[in-house]
C-alpha cells in the first residue's frame, strides 16, 4: 500500500514560515476541517473507514501515529511536521494513536459529515473491500 505524503508548500520566513493549500496541493475540493486536540496519550482515535471521503490530515502540533489498513495489508506512518501531511483516500481503514503533549490533527475532508459514509466494524471493512 502506497502511504500519500503531500508536501505543503511553505512561504520560509526567519519571521516564521508560512505554509498554504490552495489549487491542487491536495486532490479534492475541502468542505468540512475539523481538529483533534487535547487528546490524551494513551486515547486511541479513528477505528473506521470511509467509501466515499478523502481526508487530508496535517499534524499542526506536535506528532501521533497513523495506522492504515487497505484489507491487505497494514503501514504505520508518524506525522510529526505541519508542512508535511497524510492524503487518505476512500476505502482504507485508519487508527490514530500515540499523541504527543498538545499534538493537534488538522483534518481537512472532501465531505461534510454523513455517519452513513463511515464503516466502523472491521470485519465488515474486510468484507467490502473484497466484494
Ligand atoms: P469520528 O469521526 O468517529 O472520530 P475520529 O475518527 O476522529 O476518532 O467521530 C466521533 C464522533 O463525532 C461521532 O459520533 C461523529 C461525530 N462527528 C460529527 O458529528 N461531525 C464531524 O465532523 C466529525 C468528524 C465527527
Amino acid at each position: 500500500m502506497e502511504i500519500e505524503i503531500i508536501e505543503i508548500p511553505k512561504i520560509k520566513d526567519l519571521r516564521g514560515n508560512i505554509a498554504v493549500i490552495e489549487n491542487d496541493v491536495i486532490p479534492f475540493t475541502t468542505k468540512r476541517v475539523y481538529y483533534l486536540y487535547d487528546v490524551p496519550s494513551d486515547a486511541t482515535r479513528g477505528g473506521h473507514a470511509h467509501i466515499e471521503l478523502s481526508q487530508f490530515l496535517i499534524p499542526l502540533s506536535g506528532s501521533f501515529d497513523v495506522i492504515l489498513h487497505d484489507g491487505k495489508e497494514q503501514q504505520k506512518v508518524t506525522l510529526n511536521k505541519p508542512d508535511k501531511g497524510l492524503l487518505i483516500k476512500p476505502g482504507i481503514w485508519r487508527e490514530l494513536e500515540n499523541f504527543s503533549s498538545g499534538a493537534i490533527c488538522l483534518v481537512l475532508a472532501s465531505e461534510v459529515y454523513q455517519e452513513d459514509d463511515y464503516i466502523r466494524d472491521f470485519d465488515k471493512f474486510v468484507l467490502f473491500k473484497t466484494r
